[in-house]
């Protein structure tokens, strides 16, 4: 399966998906990666990796329909399969959605349907919750909030800071996101 990556940061789930294609633990090629930051620390290692990349700023665009249509016709030249969001930072409009539907999948640094939106970690810290986790969910108009496909949860201890809240977060991110990758893939699974 040919996957596009969408990310806006800084890619550590990126190196995630990328490390276990090469370790031969998802079957699968990651042929794009989509950004909508030029400076974005994921575009230059992909760009070293030399995985073809697709970089636009959406402020040339006249809209979110013009850039999404672009962003199809790029997908659909590279044959892609399935969108896999990794830290993109925007909602995915109706454009993009409709020829990719049932193949579009985004993680979430919570257990959803708690604390969707920005700084997810952030609001579970605060909340004082003793439970958190990562969702891998189905993409739809919301802000995080299509079917979920996979979570597992993670203790927030009286001990931690936010940081180390973080830390533990992502690294079941790192492993939970390319083995639900390849679940789906094995599945030839959507919605
Ligand atoms: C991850 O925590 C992911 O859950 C959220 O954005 C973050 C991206 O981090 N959607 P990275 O760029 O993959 O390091």
């Amino acid at each position: 399966a040919k996957l596009a990556v969408f990310a806006s940061g800084t890619g550590s789930n990126y190196d995630a998906i990328t490390e276990a294609v090469k370790y031969g633990k998802l079957d699968a090629e990651v042929a794009l990666l989509v950004s909508d930051q030029p400076n974005a620390k994921v575009v230059e290692k992909a760009k070293q990796q030399g995985t073809p990349t697709f970089v636009f700023e959406p402020k040339q665009y006249r809209d979110k329909n013009a850039f999404e249509e672009k962003i199809v016709n790029v997908l659909q030249e590279h044959k892609i399969d399935w969108i896999v969001l990794a830290g993109y930072m925007r909602l995915i409009g109706n454009t993009l959605l409709r020829p990719f539907e049932g193949k579009i999948i985004n993680i979430h640094p919570s257990l959803l349907p708690a604390f969707p939106g920005l700084d997810a970690i952030g609001q579970a810290f605060e909340a004082g919750v003793k439970i958190s986790g990562v969702t891998v969910h189905y993409v739809d108009e919301g802000m995080d909030t299509g079917s979920i496909i996979a979570q597992e949860a993670v203790n927030v201890t009286d001990k931690m800071t936010r940081d180390d809240l973080q830390q533990a977060i992502q690294q079941v991110e790192h492993r939970l996101y390319p083995e639900t990758i390849q679940k789906l893939i094995a599945r030839g699974e959507s919605q």
